[in-house]
């Protein structure tokens, strides 16, 4: 049955979102129909095509009320609308639908579980927040919320955590056992954040079965938005955890993105982490979330803003907030890879290539230009020492550019989105280090307000939106000394 809340905001999507020309939305990232969207939700493989939910509030530009929006594709390029599946319409969940995540059921079912987030009266008369987690089963476009919701509560975590941050399920069906897990984020007793691990047969009644990991005030404070997944060899546990503390160049304060990798037993469920580290470098991404293809690959999505940064907003803005590109993920001497999805490239069209390219000062290649791209940039030493810096001019016009420098001493890389045309005073760059020396490559995905970059082959990722005039699409290469650069620029046929 369709509620008045989830109608309104049916009726509301449907009747403002094509006032939005094509034209000032992303080519093939997702934003919503309408107003906010924050973390992806539900990322699933549903009858053979890819199902993605995400958290939403039509009504504004700014966060609110949280539903569920919806779209799917056959190949994470171009995204089907579908109509908005959750809204907050019951007592359990009258404060937002937060995140969640979704899974086919063996018979052939989809089955989303969220967070449900409500307010009690305590004795003292102030509003305490609680969330729960909660169940919803539909057939790839409408969902019912069932009869047993909330399935997990408070009650549910172990003694001393929080009942309050207890959110963000990711759920999976496990064929051999023939039952469900589902990661849930939650807070020990010393506030920092830890990763329940809970089991059902039915999806419906689920059993407490232990904290796979926590973050004894090491990886900031409540972790969001967990993942848990196989991956070559290994098992990663992804979190968003809020607080963190800065730790060189390889995590920032505030709101982070962290993948913990490690050995698995799946008979006691005890996880042992190996290595830590970002998942993304740059000033835009949060709260990725994975799924699995039937070619057998792990496919990764994620919110491209951040809490720190998503506030300031370009005026008269209409939509807010997108997905990255869904990235390909693998793991290669003890690191995180992440690649475009491979689909990027059915739609590849006017190769232009360079090899062997001097540069040193500032250089523009004739056809390299356009601000929907896919570039790869491969740097080498030129003549004599090499080169000192090297730096990629992206998105550049008038006083607009933004910038990649890459030190080849140290490996350290400074993106920096300063003068993109976006006149707020927030966080506008990141440094971090990928491997030092005189070789580097840089794959370059852009769209109409970001760029997402891929370091060898996918060894570190950096993402940063950029509201620069659509017209400022000049791209350039500048090195301190002497570089030899090869270039693959295709532009996209969406
Ligand atoms: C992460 C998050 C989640 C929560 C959702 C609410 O960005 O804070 O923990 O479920 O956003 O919109």
């Amino acid at each position: 049955m369709t509620s008045k809340e989830l109608q309104k905001a049916r009726d509301y999507e449907g009747k403002y979102m094509d006032f939005i020309p094509q034209q000032e939305r992303p080519a093939f990232h997702v934003t919503g129909g309408i107003g906010w969207i924050n973390d992806p939700n539900g990322f699933s493989c549903y009858q053979g095509e890819y199902h993605l939910f995400y958290q939403y509030h039509p009504y504004d530009t700014n966060w609110g009320p949280m539903h569920w929006g919806h779209v799917k594709t056959k190949d994470f390029i171009r995204w089907e609308r579908l109509p908005i599946s959750l809204a907050p319409d019951m007592d359990y969940d009258k404060y937002g639908c937060f995140s969640g995540s979704a899974v086919e059921t063996p018979d052939g079912r989809h089955l989303l579980m969220y967070t449900g987030v409500q307010k009690i009266l305590q004795e003292d008369g102030n509003y305490q927040e609680f969330q729960t987690q909660c169940i919803a089963i539909g057939d790839g476009v409408t969902y019912e919320k069932v009869s047993q919701n909330p399935v997990l509560t408070g009650a549910d975590v172990p003694e001393g955590n929080s009942a309050k941050d207890f959110r963000d399920p990711k759920l999976w069906y496990d064929s051999e056992e023939k039952c469900y897990y589902s990661v849930v984020g939650n807070r020990t007793a010393d506030g920092s954040g830890a990763v329940l691990l809970y089991r059902s047969e039915d999806g419906i009644n689920w059993q407490f079965v232990t904290t796979l990991d926590a973050s004894q005030n090491q990886y900031g404070k409540m972790w969001e938005c967990p993942d848990f997944f196989p991956l070559d060899g290994e098992h990663v546990l992804f979190v968003s955890p809020q607080e963190m503390k800065q730790m060189g160049y390889e995590f920032h304060i505030g709101n982070g993105t962290v993948c913990l990798m490690g050995d698995y037993n799946k008979e006691s469920h005890s996880f042992d982490r190996k290595c830590v580290h970002t998942i993304d470098y740059g000033l835009d991404f949060y709260a990725p979330q994975t799924t699995n293809t039937p070619d057998g690959r792990r496919i990764m999505i994620g919110w491209m803003q951040n809490w720190a940064t998503c506030r300031s907003q370009p005026e008269n803005a209409r939509w807010f907030g997108e997905m990255v590109l869904p990235r390909e993920l693998s793991i290669r001497d003890g690191r995180l890879y992440q690649v475009p999805v491979r689909e990027l490239e059915n739609y590849h069209k006017d190769c232009i290539s360079y090899q062997n390219i001097c540069v040193s000062k500032e250089t523009q290649l004739d056809g390299i230009r356009g601000r929907i791209l896919d570039m790869s940039v491969t740097v080498r030493p030129g003549e004599g020492r090499g080169y000192e810096k090297f730096k990629l001019n992206l998105a550049k016009g008038d006083d607009n550019v933004t910038t990649v420098i890459y030190d080849p001493h140290t490996g350290l890389v400074t993106f920096d989105r300063t003068d993109c045309g976006f006149n707020y005073d927030i966080i506008n760059e990141r440094s971090f280090l990928v491997k030092a020396g005189q070789e580097l490559k840089i794959r370059v995905v852009m769209d109409r307000y970001s760029i997402e970059l891929f370091f060898n082959d996918g060894a570190a990722a950096a993402t940063a939106m950029i509201y620069t005039p659509q017209e400022h699409d000049a791209i350039s290469f500048e090195a301190e000394g002497s570089a030899l650069i090869d270039v693959e620029k295709y532009d996209l046929a969406l």
